[in-house]
């Protein structure tokens, strides 16, 4: 069975009813809101990566034990430009456009000048957050584009650059229970001040107007780049109660490249660089001085996209991200490999490094320790963290769990202490073939397969008034690749990884990113 990642994707923009096998429980109600790639070719010209894909939008909708599903396509500027144009015309991180190609050489200078600081694209098809009361999907320029959850139409334009010197932003925000999101970009505009910036938007207030949310932004923290015209790429961060972690990775965007990657005829992808021989700075903020603490923490080289959670315990702050040994995996994802065979990862020319999900403890303090002593001190992580001549703190990570990714929790835990884990298992193959639940104290794990089946990102949703971390469903979009079978909703209770029902949806699915489930009630 293969998985055509290149093939322009049919949106499905009337609501198709699923036909429901098991049964849904009664409680569960809302729309899942899931984005990712969807169109890789204009007319005669196409994408080169997968993720450059424009955006198309999914939403299963359920409504008393019912599931519907549409998809439409996010009709930014993009969309818009490209589809006037018959062809590609706004660069993506992997493909660099030119507007008019038969512009001579001066013409070209002028756009070149224009391109210095990229004008990114809106083409957000990575994920989609919520500021205030409105939602958006994102990818990780300065450009957001607001959209309605329930209809999939694509509305307003936000960029960041009018709040916040921000040319990058995550697409991988945290919510607190009061409703206040919290984010943070990389501010490459002014070149010798390059910055990383964790900002707050406040929840709507009662006499919300039409103004986006943005609007009432507060900056938290500035974190200077280490280097300043070689900032690191990042893809999320974390959050409890009293502190942020921010991992600054030797993966880096080279700004001077940036500039100059339009003329040379490059695509932006190229001017991010991994560095293994350089170290991996953790940075840990406390949320109530706005300040980093004084102790310096690192680790290896490595490269992480998502980070899984992190809490505080008996002076520790503890994280767990899904962490690479390289950046190999940006490049698995260029259309020409993965249409090769399958997307098999193993048959690229390069060493492909497989995902695995770590922990990382920090300790707060080292009062009375010597120097070569290990500073964690608690007992059920082998995490560890080495206090150095010079008062760094050397981190080594104690592995969870190999070959996964998209990790998702029961946020209500976020910022807590967690002990389950959703991902899909990944091995040599992009395409996900498990969904797994990962129990960090026992280490062991449950699984959920069936025969040519390819899940999502599992999505925990908690059942009402739960008392147990685990007392809830998985919620994830599930591509059958058998013949005359339909894809699907799939839901699994969260505690013994039993499927409760499949919602089968008469529609093609595609493989997607992320999402965000919206309660009912929201
Ligand atoms: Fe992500």
């Amino acid at each position: 069975m293969e998985y055509d990642y290149g093939k322009n994707k049919e949106e499905s923009p009337e609501p198709a009813e699923a036909d429901i096998a098991g049964t849904l429980p009664d409680w569960l109600q809302g729309t899942l809101v899931r984005t990712g790639p969807g169109i890789f070719s204009v007319g005669e010209t196409s994408y080169n990566h997968w993720f450059d894909g424009m955006a198309l939008m999914h939403s299963f909708t359920i409504k008393d034990g019912g599931v519907s599903y549409k998809s439409r396509y996010l009709q930014g500027d993009t969309y818009k430009a490209n589809m006037e144009a018959k062809r590609i015309v706004v660069s993506e991180m992997g493909t660099m456009a030119y507007p008019d190609p038969r512009k001579n050489i001066f013409s070209k200078v002028i756009t070149f000048l224009n391109h210095a600081v990229p004008d990114f694209t809106d083409n957000c098809g990575n994920n989609i957050i919520r500021y205030g009361n409105d939602f958006y999907a994102t990818s990780e320029t300065n450009y957001i584009r607001k959209i309605d959850p329930v209809t999939l139409e694509t509305l307003g334009k936000v960029d960041y650059l009018k709040y916040l010197p921000l040319n990058l932003v995550t697409s991988h925000p945290h919510y607190d229970k009061e409703g206040n999101t919290y984010n943070m970009g990389t501010s490459i505009a002014d070149k010798a001040k390059s910055k990383y910036i964790i900002f707050k938007v406040p929840a709507a207030t009662k006499e919300e107007d039409a103004a986006p949310a943005l609007k009432n932004l507060e900056v938290i923290c500035s974190i200077p780049c280490r280097s300043l015209l070689t900032p690191s790429y990042y893809h999320s961060f974390a959050m409890t109660d009293n502190y942020f972690i921010f991992i600054e990775q030797p993966f880096k965007l080279d700004i001077l490249k940036m500039a100059t990657a339009y003329m040379r005829g490059v695509n932006w992808a190229s001017c991010m660089k991994f560095h293994p021989e350089e170290n991996t700075l953790i940075h840990l903020i406390d949320r109530r001085t706005k300040k980093e603490v004084v102790t310096k923490y690192y680790t290896d080289s490595m490269v992480v996209y998502h980070h899984v959670n992190a809490f505080e315990e008996d002076d520790h702050v503890v994280f767990d991200v899904i962490a690479y040994d390289d950046d190999s995996l940006y490049d698995m994802f260029y259309l020409d490999k993965l249409n090769k065979k399958n997307g098999n990862l193993g048959s690229s020319n390069k060493a492909y490094s497989s995902p695995k999900c770590k922990r990382f403890a920090l300790p707060l303090t080292d009062k009375g320790s010597e120097v070569g002593a290990d500073l964690v001190k608690l007992k059920y992580t082998t995490a560890s963290a080495v206090k150095e001549k010079d008062g760094k703190v050397l981190c080594q990570p104690e592995v969870l769990c190999g070959d996964v990714e998209v990790p998702r929790i029961n946020y209500d835990y976020n910022g807590k202490k967690h002990r389950f884990v959703y991902m899909t298992k990944v091995g040599m193959s992009a395409v996900a073939t498990k969904i797994i639940k990962l129990d960090v104290e026992t280490k062991k794990k449950q699984e959920w397969t069936a025969e040519n089946c390819w899940p999502s990102e599992a999505v925990f949703i908690s059942r009402p008034n739960a008392v147990e971390e685990d007392d809830g469903v998985i919620l994830t979009s599930v591509i059958n690749a058998t013949p005359g079978e339909l894809g699907f909703l799939l839901v699994l209770d969260a505690k013994t990884f039993k499927e409760i029902a499949r919602a089968r949806v008469k529609a093609e699915l595609h493989m997607d990113m992320h999402g965000h489930f919206i309660p009912q009630s929201s």
